[in-house]
Parts: structure tokens; sequence; C-alpha cells
């Protein structure tokens, strides 16, 4: 299913999902240490006030969406992978979910104060519209949060291969249903570096545009203002 560049078509991405759903939440733990809750933390905290109209969009099983709302957001979670939400659903009844595409949200313009990303914009196959798109749904001076894996520079660099490129597949090969997770090292590795994805952010219609650095640059937290 996956391409030579190691790309999943959209259709491949969301059925990947459906099939991680069971997993997922448990990987997470496993490949950060228990360090994700911090930083997903960290991503609410940043864009989040209380009161906002909140996006949490590519929102999975719904942890970044549930610090939205500790953060004081009345957030949406949106995702394409209905196994994905039925566990967010459980996970958090009382918050809205909603099943749709980050390529054509269903949201008028201008709809949220804020919106957040976790590990989510890694997965699109347009990543200039993903942006463009979460730029439209946001008011003018709106918010916005992309938390996702980068490649260190440092030291870390080589300790990071062998997690990432042999660790974490065989994790997957041993985890039920977790067999998609060999498709991760190429994600990453395709992913743009942090100063780029400013660019990005930028050339969407962002300013204020700014990054910072989670675990010796293992995870990116990018930060901007609907201009
Ligand atoms: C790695 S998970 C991240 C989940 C969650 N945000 C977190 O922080 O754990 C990526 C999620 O993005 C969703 N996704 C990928 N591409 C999408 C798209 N085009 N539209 C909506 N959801 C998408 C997948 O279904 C998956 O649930």
């Amino acid at each position: 299913m996956s391409t030579e560049s190691g790309r999943l078509p959209a259709e491949g991405v969301r059925a990947m999902f459906d099939r991680i759903a069971p997993v997922y939440d448990l990987m997470n733990r496993v490949m950060t240490v228990g360090l994700d809750g911090r930083w997903r933390r960290a991503t609410a905290e940043a864009v989040v006030r209380p009161g906002d109209r909140v996006l949490d969009a590519c929102c999975g099983t719904g942890d970044l969406t549930v610090a939205d709302a500790r953060a004081g957001g009345h957030v949406t979670g949106l995702d394409f992978s209905e196994r994905m939400l039925d566990r967010a659903r459980r996970k958090a009844p009382e918050l809205e979910w909603v099943q749709g595409d980050l390529l054509a949200l269903p949201f008028e313009d201008g709809s949220f104060d804020a919106a957040t990303v976790g590990f989510g914009v890694r997965n699109v196959e347009d990543l200039p519209a993903a942006v463009r798109e979460l730029r439209r749904v946001l008011r003018p001076g709106g918010r916005l949060g992309v938390l996702e894996i980068t490649r260190p520079a440092g030291v870390l660099r080589h300790f990071y291969g062998i997690w990432f490129d042999r660790i974490v597949p065989l994790l997957g090969r041993v985890l039920p249903g977790g067999a998609a997770y060999s498709y991760l090292p190429a994600s990453v590795r395709r992913f743009p570096a942090p100063e780029d994805l400013s660019r990005v952010l930028e050339d969407a219609g962002f300013a204020e545009v700014r990054f910072r650095l989670f675990a010796g640059g293992i995870v990116a937290l990018h930060v901007g203002e609907a201009a």
C-alpha cells in the first residue's frame, strides 16, 4: 500500500489508524517513556485561553483534545478515523467529536479562536493545504499549535536513529495491530525540519511563528497567530 517515498494515500492512512486504534495509547506511552502528556499540556497552554472555541484536528484518541479542554477551551475534536474517534468518545463523552478530513474541514471561516494538531500534520498528503485550511477556520489573531516529531541535529541523532528506525518498528511487530508502526520512521524522515515548517506556517498566513523543542529535539511545538 505504501508508495516508493513511504507516503500512504489518505485512504491508506485512515485504514492504518483504524487498525492501530486499540494499541495507539499504549504505544504512545512506551515510545515517549510517558513524556507525551507533558508535551500535550505545553501545547494546550501555549495556545488555549479560557473560553476559547478550540479545534483539535487529527485528534485521534483525544489526549490533546482533553488537554485543550483542561486549559479552558470549548473543544471540538476532529479525525477521519472512526475507530480512533470511538476511543476518544469513550474517553471524554462530554466533548464534541466530529468525523472529517483536515484537508476539507466542515467548519465556516473564522469559527475558532485556537487550533491544535498533535502528531497529525505529518500524515497528510498536502501539508501546505492542511495548514491553509487550519488558517481558514481560525479568526484573525487566532492561535495555532502544531506538535510534531522531528529529527534532532545534535548528539541525540544516533540514539534517535536506533530508536525510530529499529526499536519502534520492532515494538510494532510484537504488539497486536502494531505492524503499521514500521511506517512511522519513513513519515518522520520526509517531514520538514523545524525551520522549514515555520516557513510553511508563514506562507499559509501565520505571523509571530516560533517553535520550541522537547526532549533534546525529538519533538517540536510550533505556535503561530492567524494574520
Ligand atoms: C498519530 S495520530 C495523533 C493523534 C492525537 N492527535 C495525538 O496527539 O495522539 C494521527 C491522527 O491523524 C488522523 N489523520 C491523519 N490524516 C488526517 C486527515 N487528513 N484528516 C483527519 N484526520 C487525519 C489519523 O486518523 C490519526 O488519528
